[in-house]
């Protein structure tokens, strides 16, 4: 029996990378799911990888650092689909430079898409998902909330907020029904942060090798945690940082 028959889950970032991937994942386990990514041909894309498997999805292409535009695209979702279960925040502006060489509209930007947008998804999810029901938002921080990670201060700092707000909207909302965790990868080397590692194959082998076990994260990782937090097996979790790094963090960093 698939564990999410029936439900409707909203993934931001689904266009590539883990976000894609858990998209497939919701998908497979029987979730309609919204697609949400600024790159429109990524995002449908995605929807023609989820029909292919006989799966149902719908394309948003939307910043989802615009309030109006992420209200709007779950209303939508919620018009054609009567409902919201899941909501997953995955969407992110990777950048790595020293602080002296920061730019105000990189700080700008990436906090907007990295942490701003979660309080747009929280609100939508308060407006749909069901009282007696609930719900669960999925958010993606990274170990770099917890370490000293050089040239990856505004990253670091957003995931800081991403793994405090977790907490925060777990506690708030909980009476609510909606539980709230963050999936916290280790080091998964998707396109996107490869290109911010400057595709740096000595760094991933590193990684690797610091890995207790023996090998760096996949997208698949991530999703199948997430499809775990989503489902009714974990429905006394909430506020939980669910570490899929294979152990490198408590090893001596991602
Ligand atoms: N890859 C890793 O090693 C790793 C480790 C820890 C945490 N994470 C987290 O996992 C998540 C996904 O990472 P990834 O490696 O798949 O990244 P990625 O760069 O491959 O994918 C990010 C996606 O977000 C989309 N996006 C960017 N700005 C957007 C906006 N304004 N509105 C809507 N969509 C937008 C992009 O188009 C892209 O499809 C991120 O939150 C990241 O911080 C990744």
């Amino acid at each position: 029996m698939p564990r999410l028959k029936g439900q409707v889950a909203f993934v931001t970032g689904a266009g590539r990378g883990i976000g894609q991937v858990m998209a497939l994942a919701f998908a497979a386990e029987g979730a309609i799911v919204g697609v949400a990514d600024i790159d429109p041909a990524t995002a449908q894309a995605t929807v023609r990888e989820i029909e292919k498997n006989a799966g149902a999805a719908r394309a948003f292409a939307i910043d989802v650092s615009r309030r109006d535009d992420f209200l709007r695209a779950v209303d939508e979702l919620v018009a054609e689909f009567g409902r919201l279960d899941i909501v997953a925040n995955n969407a992110i502006v990777f950048r790595r430079e020293p602080v002296a060489e920061i730019r105000e509209e990189t700080v700008a930007r990436m906090i907007d898409v990295g942490l701003k947008a979660i309080f747009w998804s929280a609100q939508a999810a308060l407006k749909h998902m069901d009282p007696e029901r609930g719900g669960v938002i999925i958010n993606n921080t990274s170990p770099a909330a917890e370490l000293g990670v050089p040239r990856s201060t505004v990253y670091s700092a957003i995931k800081g907020g991403v793994s405090s707000l977790t907490r925060s909207l777990a506690v708030e909302f909980g009476p609510r029904k909606i539980r709230v965790n963050a999936v916290c990868p280790g080091t998964v080397p998707t396109p996107g942060a490869r290109a911010m590692n400057n595709n740096d194959d000595a760094l991933y082998e590193s990684r690797r090798q610091r890995c207790p076990l023996g090998r760096n994260g996949t997208a698949e990782d991530v999703a199948s945690a997430a499809v775990f937090l989503a489902s009714p097996e974990a429905s006394y979790i909430t506020a939980a940082i669910l570490r899929i790094d294979g152990g490198t963090t408590v090893n001596g960093g991602a």
